[in-house]
Parts: structure tokens; sequence; C-alpha cells
């Protein structure tokens, strides 16, 4: 079983291949932002890597940062946990104004099927 570790929050085992959003929100059991159900629009769900850092990121998280001009985040809604990583959690419901997380993401990486380029 991979392991996440969140700074701050600790390390902890997800089952293998498990969206990072829901491991985020499931085994480590923090209010991660995911506002648009994890379709790689919102970019709420991004987090900053500490470790572990895929070399791939789906087509459509490239596409999203690159519009934003986003640098130094990954998007948790895009990336497999599938080996061990470690990330700092920077974008949470706390302090966001927001009403609610975000409806929950599709246990699969939508929108689907996930194409992966290099980052
Ligand atoms: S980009 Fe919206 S939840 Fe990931």
């Amino acid at each position: 079983m991979p392991k996440l570790t969140v700074d701050g929050v600790g390390t902890f085992d997800v089952p293998e291949g498990k969206r990072m959003v829901l491991a985020l929100e499931d085994e480590a059991k923090i209010d991660q932002l995911h506002a648009c159900g994890g379709n790689a629009r919102c970019t709420t769900c991004r987090v900053e890597f500490v470790a572990g850092e895929p070399d791939r990121m789906t087509a459509a998280e490239k596409q999203v940062l690159t519009a934003r001009g986003l640098t130094g985040v990954r998007l948790s809604c895009q990336i497999p946990c599938d080996h061990d990583m470690s990330v700092r959690a920077i974008s949470r419901l706390a302090g966001s104004g927001r009403p609610d997380a975000g409806s929950r993401p599709a246990d699969e990486i939508t929108p689907p099927p996930p194409q992966w380029v290099p980052k």
C-alpha cells in the first residue's frame, strides 16, 4: 500500500491507485477543497509536493495549470496514489469562505479516460 504523507497531519496507508483528493479526505481526514468535483477545472484541489511528485500528469491537469499560469502545484484530483508521496495541503475549506468543499469526486479520475503526458 502506498503511503501518503500530509505535512503537519501525518502519514497514511492508501489503497493502491486511489485518487489523492479522496485519500486526503478519507485517509488523512482533512477538509480538502475540490470545488469542481474532481474534473480538472477549478484547481482548488491543488497540493504542493514535498517528495514523490509524479513525473507524468493528465492532459487535463496540464491544460488547466498552463491556462492559469500555475507552477509549483499539482491537482490532487488528477493523481492516483501509486507510490509513496508527501504533500502540503494548501487549499482547504477552513478559511476559504466557501460553503462546502465541493461534491465528492468519483472513484476514477475524471474526465475519462485520463490521457497521460509528461509533466
Ligand atoms: S480541479 Fe477541481 S477538484 Fe481538482
